[in-house]
């Protein structure tokens, strides 16, 4: 179906297909496909293959990306595949650590990445952004030159302990996460600092010179503990050598910048600290094959964020919305009416991670999601000991689909749970907000049916096609769902023409229209077709439509598994 709406037209496709896991991920041919299964790989390639031919006739040929994510499983037969197949592009695999404590593999080693595969076609390349996606610290991320962090420490006159007392406390480090995780009060003069016990796992930092001699801090532990809370306060650099952290701080001037907005807040980084960008000096940086970044974490930004938005709802192995979002910057961040897709939609990440890019910078990506309404295999057995079967409505709710990709989809719209709750919590990292803002996005569902031959030799009823049309000519406005009685219509990306003796009214329409781009013309009369194209301004693409709707979109070949 898409072939015929979107045929070159995608600029990227994102895909996270099934892992070929052995534990029931995915069915051939209506049977799932089991580890211990003699053709298990072909069965997969086969199916994958289907769906890449396809991809093929959906990319954009002349700039366009296919990003397919996968685990060690199937890598290198996938790998193999896409270079047969796309023997055009430029292939690249990037490895992402989605789980950086790790997955225990019995006597293997510990896991704690998977790989996406990046094919691009014609110009694609991907931009410079602010982060490389694997460095730490200052050269990895968002610009921080040109906005001074100031040294936490004084210098100068009053800076000996015994100037300020007030000003020595000590802080209390995670060497591991690099972040100040709490903050300690004032030691009166006269006590010794050495008699402050240290925290379970923290390192204990007092404002100390690099000879040893007890200095104070610029803030009072109220005030940094507040700086701390906005992000306006992180760790610096660790000397190894001297054994010193350095503690920085944003200072008056640089706030009094960031309100006037000659600073602008991009987010926040790993350790909780502001992501500034001043206006004309951002570093732009090509992002790295290898991945490392908390925030691509399946689980907390994945399987946790979507019991967020759908408590009690459980899905496996949904991706990390920001792992998603990140990908798809790397190409889209200067296309904003890109159109994406992604045909393993599962519960519907990719679309989310689209929205929050639109709202990043205005833009108006598409993203098409398809899914099948599978039901999981437990919950299959339980369905079937109760009697029912695929297609009752009380299977049918279950499907993954309605279970969860579209109650998802709503859920990050609307920033309401489906029991109508406010979503808790916020968007992290790049563009931080309530969950339950949502978004000025809209949706649109679709249910994809089969139609038998008779049907379809019967004259198969407008209705049925009405969506393609409007998918066709950009997906925006309304849809025509029914030709009224004139036998023409015009909405705002199209026109349907019907009844070709009322042609005159409907080109007229259609050319006082400023939006729309596309007039359907209904006959099996070729003569009559053109005499109306004829009369059509240039910039209206006529298409003709059979008068039996249906053959219209005839695939060949039969059902695919
Ligand atoms: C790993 S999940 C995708 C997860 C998704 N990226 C997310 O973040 O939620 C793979 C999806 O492929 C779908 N799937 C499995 N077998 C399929 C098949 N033969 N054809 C189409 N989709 C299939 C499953 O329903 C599942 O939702």
């Amino acid at each position: 179906m898409l072939t015929c709406t979107h045929r070159h037209a995608i600029d990227a496709i994102y895909i996270d297909p099934p892992y070929n896991t052995g534990a029931k991920d995915w069915k051939y041919n209506n049977d799932y496909v089991e580890g211990d299964d003699l053709y298990r790989h072909s069965k997969w390639l086969a199916m994958m293959e289907r769906r890449l031919v396809m991809a093929k006739e959906l990319l954009n040929p002349d700039d366009s990306v296919l990003i397919v994510t996968i685990d060690e499983k199937e890598i290198h037969r996938l790998g193999l595949l896409l270079e047969q197949l796309f023997p055009e592009a430029h292939i690249q695999m990037v490895t992402i650590v989605i789980n950086p404590n790790g997955v225990a593999r019995g006597a293997e080693l510990n896991r704690v990445e998977e790989y996406a595969y990046f094919c691009f076609f014609g110009s694609c390349a991907p931009e410079k952004l602010s982060d490389t996606l694997l460095d730490q610290g200052r050269e990895g991320q968002a610009n921080r030159d040109s906005v001074r962090w100031e040294r936490l420490m004084r210098g100068g006159s009053n800076s000996r302990r015994a100037d300020r007392p007030n000003l020595f406390y000590p802080l209390f480090v995670d060497p591991v996460k690099r972040v100040i995780a709490e903050i300690g009060e004032p030691l009166p003069l006269g006590f010794d600092r050495r008699n402050v016990p240290d925290r379970q796992g923290l390192i204990t930092v007092w404002p100390l010179r690099l000879g040893g001699e007890e200095a104070n801090w610029r803030t009072s532990p109220e005030y940094l503990r507040t700086l701390l809370d906005q992000g306006m306060a992180r760790l610096g650099a660790y000397d190894a050598k001297n054994d010193h952290w350095s503690v920085l701080y944003l200072g008056k001037a640089q706030i009094k910048r960031i309100e006037s907005s000659e600073i602008h807040i991009l987010g926040r980084a790993e350790d909780g600290s502001l992501l500034l960008h001043h206006c004309d000096a951002g570093i732009r940086m090509t992002p790295k094959t290898v991945w490392n970044r908390p925030r691509h974490s399946a689980d907390q930004y994945g399987s946790r964020l979507l019991r967020t938005l759908l408590p009690g709802q459980r899905f496996p192995f949904p991706k990390s919305l920001y792992a998603v979002e990140d990908a798809l910057r790397i190409f889209l961040a200067s296309k904003p009416d890109a159109i994406v897709l992604d045909f393993f939609a599962g519960s519907g990440t990719t679309a989310h991670a689209v929205m929050r890019l639109n709202r990043q910078d205005g833009g108006r990506r598409q993203c098409i999601l398809v899914t099948n309404n599978e039901v999981g295999a437990e919950e299959q057995r339980r369905l079937r000991t109760a009697g029912l079967r695929p297609g009752d409505p009380g299977w049918e709710r279950w499907g993954i689909c309605d279970y969860i990709t579209k109650p998802r989809i709503r859920a990050a719209i609307t920033g309401l749970t489906p029991e109508g709750d406010p979503i808790a919590g916020d968007y992290r990292f790049t563009d931080e907000f309530p969950m339950a803002d949502g978004f000025e996005e809209n949706a649109a569902f679709f249910t994809l049916t089969y139609e038998g031959p008779l049907s379809v030799s019967h004259h198969g009823s407008f209705e049925r096609i009405a969506p393609l049309l409007w998918l066709r000519a950009g997906s925006s406005g309304r849809i025509i769902d029914a030709i009224p009685e004139r036998g023409w219509d015009v909405a705002e990306a199209y026109g349907v023409l019907v009844a070709l003796d009322e042609a005159t009214a409907f080109v007229e329409a259609i050319a006082a229209s400023e939006t729309a781009s596309i007039a359907y013309i209904v006959t099996d009369d070729d003569r009559r077709f053109q005499m109306v194209c004829a009369r059509l301004p240039g910039r209206i693409t006529p298409l003709r439509l059979y008068e039996s709707y249906l053959t219209n979109f005839e695939i060949a070949g039969g059902r695919s598994a």
